[in-house]
C-alpha cells in the first residue's frame, strides 16, 4: 500500500494569538482563522501529522487599556473574551488540537527560559533609556498608552507599538507629536531601566535565511526584505507594566513585566509543549520543534508580518535549536461596505453578529470564497447572502439534494450494483478526481480561494452532466442507464465533498450517515448497498429582508 509508505509530514498549523480585548470581526476570522482551519483540516486529509495551535493573548497595553477604560481588573476582560472566542471557535468548528491562553503558568516558564537562554547567549542586554511618562496621570505610558504621528507614513494615530496604517513597528519615542491617551497630556521623557533583544544582531542571518524562503507570497516577502535591508532595530523587551509575563531575574526592581510581542509569539511553542502534556506524551512537542523535516505555517493578518518573518525568526535563532517558520501566508485586509451596514462603522460583523446571521458553513463557505490572500478584499452581507444563495445553496445543496432526491425515488433509497459506465461517466469522475488534484496543489501553496473554487466547479461539472444525461427521463425507458448515472453522480458527489470538506465541516459531517466520515484526500467508493435517505436540504437559503441587521456594533481592540 503506498499509503503506508507515505512519509506523515508534522505540520504546524501556527495561528495569531487574538488580544482577548475585544471581540474579533470577520475580517479576523478570514485573515487568520478560517484559512488556518481549512489548511489544517486538508492536511490531515492528506495524511500528515497536523498540530494546530493557538491561544488567546491576554497581555499587553490592548488588555489594559480596555481595563482602565471600563474600570475593571485586566483579568475580568481576558476572562470575558477568552470565553467568547472559545464559544465562536466551537460554533464555527475551528479545529485546533490546543487552543490556550498565554497566561498559563507554562507559558510564562518557556517565555522564561527562552528569556534566560538569549540573555546567557547574549543576545539580550539591559538598557536605561528615555520613555514617556505621563506627569498627569503619573505613571509610563508603554505602546498604546500612546498615540501620535507616524514618523514612516504620517498617519495620526499611529499608536506607540505599531502603525496600523502602514504596519511598520514602533516603539513610542519614534512617534512625533506623542499624546497620553490617558490624559491626553503631552508626556515628558524619564528615564527608565529594561531588557533589550538584541534584533540587530541577527539582520544578516534574517536577510539570508529570508532569501531562502520559498513560495512565500509576494506582498509578505517583499515587506519582510524591505524591513531586513533598513535593518532590525534592538527593541524593549520589557515594559513599565504590572500585567503580563513576569520576569525571570529580579534586576529591574518592582513594576515590570515582559513584553507583550516578545512573549506572545513564543505562544506557538509553549502551546505546542502544553499540548504535549496534555496528551500524555511530554516530549511529542519536539516532533514538530526539533525536527528538519517539519512545516511550519503562521497564519496572520498583514498587520503582523513583521512579527513572524522577523522578530520571531531572530528570537528562534537567539535560542537555538528549534524550527524556523516554512511559510507566512499573511493575508490583507478585508474591508466592509454595503447598503445595509449601519452608517459610519467601517470593521464590519462581529464574527458574534456574523454567526447570529448566517449558519456556520455558510460564512466560511463566503469568507472562504473571498479570502484575502493577495490583495484587500471587500465584503457585505449582500455579497455573503448572494454567494450563499447563488453559489453554495445553487450549485452544492441543490446538486446533492437532487442527487439523493433521485437515488431515493428512482432507485428505491439503494446503490445497487453498477453497471456498464460510458464514455461521459468515466469522464466525470476524472474530472471530479482532477479537481481534486488540482485542490490539493492549491491548497498545498495556500491558494484557499482557488481550491474552494475547483471544488465548486467539480460541483458545476456533476450538475452539467446531469443535465445531459437527464437521469429523470430515463427511468422509465432505460432504467439500467438511469441506475448508472445517478450511481456516477452519487460517486462524483462523493469526491465533491471530499474537496469541500476543508471548508464546510458541518454540511460534510451531515452527509457522514450516507458516506461515512471523509477520512482521506480521495474520492471515496460509494458501495452497493449504501442506504440513501430522503434528503433534507443541506443549507437554508438566507433571505436578506428578513434578517435582524440591528444591533450591529462591537469593537474590537
Ligand atoms: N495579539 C496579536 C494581534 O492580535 C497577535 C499576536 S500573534 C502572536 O495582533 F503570535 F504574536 F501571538
Ligand atoms: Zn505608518
Amino acid at each position: 500500500m503506498w499509503l503506508a509508505m507515505a512519509v506523515r509530514v508534522p505540520v504546524l498549523v501556527a495561528v495569531a494569538w487574538p488580544y482577548a480585548s475585544g471581540s474579533r470581526h470577520l475580517g479576523h476570522l478570514a485573515g487568520a482563522y478560517l484559512p488556518a482551519d481549512i489548511y489544517a483540516r486538508y492536511q490531515r486529509l492528506a495524511g500528515n501529522d497536523v498540530l494546530m495551535v493557538s491561544g488567546s493573548d491576554v497581555h499587553g497595553t490592548p488588555i489594559t487599556v480596555r481595563a482602565d477604560a471600563e474600570g475593571v481588573t485586566p483579568a475580568e476582560i481576558v476572562d470575558r473574551y477568552h470565553a467568547e472566542f472559545c464559544r465562536q471557535w466551537e460554533s464555527l468548528g475551528i479545529s485546533w488540537d490546543l487552543y490556550t491562553t498565554t497566561g498559563t503558568p507554562n507559558h510564562a516558564a518557556v517565555t522564561q527560559d527562552m528569556f534566560l537562554v538569549q540573555l546567557r547567549n547574549g543576545f539580550i542586554d539591559k538598557r536605561v533609556s528615555e520613555q514617556f511618562y505621563d506627569p498627569v496621570g503619573e505613571r509610563f505610558l508603554p505602546d498604546r498608552y500612546i498615540e501620535g504621528e507616524c514618523p514612516h507614513c504620517g498617519f495620526d494615530g499611529a499608536r506607540g507599538d505599531q502603525c496600523e496604517h502602514c504596519g511598520t513597528t514602533l516603539d513610542a519615542t519614534d512617534l512625533i507629536e506623542p499624546r497620553s491617551k490617558i490624559s491626553g497630556a503631552v508626556p515628558e521623557l524619564r528615564s527608565t531601566e529594561h531588557f533589550y533583544f538584541r534584533y540587530s544582531d541577527f539582520t544578516e542571518r534574517v536577510g539570508a535565511w529570508l532569501k531562502t524562503r520559498k513560495g512565500w507570497r509576494p506582498h509578505v516577502l517583499n515587506s519582510a526584505t524591505g524591513w531586513t535591508n533598513e535593518g532590525l532595530q534592538d527593541r524593549a523587551i520589557t515594559r513599565d507594566l504590572d500585567w503580563g509575563v513576569e520576569l525571570p531575574v529580579d534586576d529591574l526592581g518592582e513594576g515590570k513585566r515582559i513584553y507583550v510581542w516578545y512573549d506572545a509569539v513564543i505562544g506557538y511553542l509553549s502551546a505546542s509543549v502544553e499540548w504535549a502534556a496534555r496528551n500524555g506524551d511530554a516530549e511529542a512537542w519536539k516532533r514538530w520543534w526539533h525536527n528538519d523535516d517539519a512545516r511550519h505555517v503562521y497564519f496572520v493578518g498583514k498587520d503582523n508580518i513583521p512579527f513572524h518573518s522577523l522578530l520571531w525568526p531572530a528570537q528562534l535563532m537567539g535560542y537555538g535549536g528549534l524550527h524556523l517558520p516554512d511559510d507566512v501566508p499573511a493575508n490583507q485586509y478585508v474591508t466592509f461596505s454595503g447598503a445595509k451596514m449601519a452608517a459610519g462603522r467601517g470593521v464590519g460583523l462581529t464574527i458574534g453578529e456574523g454567526l447570529r446571521l448566517f449558519e456556520p458553513d455558510a460564512l466560511r463557505y463566503a469568507l472562504g470564497a473571498a479570502l484575502p490572500e493577495h490583495a484587500d478584499t471587500e465584503v457585505s452581507v449582500e455579497e455573503i447572502a448572494r454567494r450563499v444563495n447563488d453559489e453554495l445553496v445553487a450549485t452544492w445543496g441543490n446538486l446533492v439534494h437532487r442527487v439523493f432526491s433521485m437515488v431515493h425515488s428512482k432507485l428505491g433509497g439503494t446503490v445497487p450494483e453498477t453497471g456498464e459506465r460510458q464514455a461521459e461517466d468515466v469522464a466525470l469522475l476524472a474530472a471530479v478526481d482532477g479537481a481534486l488534484a488540482e485542490g490539493a496543489d492549491c491548497i498545498e501553496r495556500v491558494e484557499l480561494r482557488a481550491g474552494l473554487r475547483s471544488a465548486m466547479e467539480a460541483a458545476a461539472r456533476v450538475n452539467a452532466y446531469l443535465n445531459s444525461t437527464e437521469p429523470w427521463r430515463l427511468a422509465s425507458a432505460e432504467p439500467e442507464r438511469a441506475a448508472a448515472v445517478l450511481v456516477t453522480a452519487l460517486e462524483a458527489v462523493a469526491g465533491v465533498r471530499t474537496g469541500l470538506a476543508p471548508y464546510l465541516p458541518f454540511s460534510t459531517a451531515a452527509l457522514d450517515g450516507v458516506f461515512g466520515p471523509v477520512q482521506r484526500w480521495e474520492r471515496p467508493a460509494v458501495p452497493a448497498g449504501t442506504a440513501v435517505p430522503k434528503p433534507s436540504p443541506l443549507f437554508t437559503k438566507v433571505d436578506l429582508d428578513a434578517l435582524d441587521l440591528a444591533g450591529q456594533g462591537g469593537e474590537s481592540r
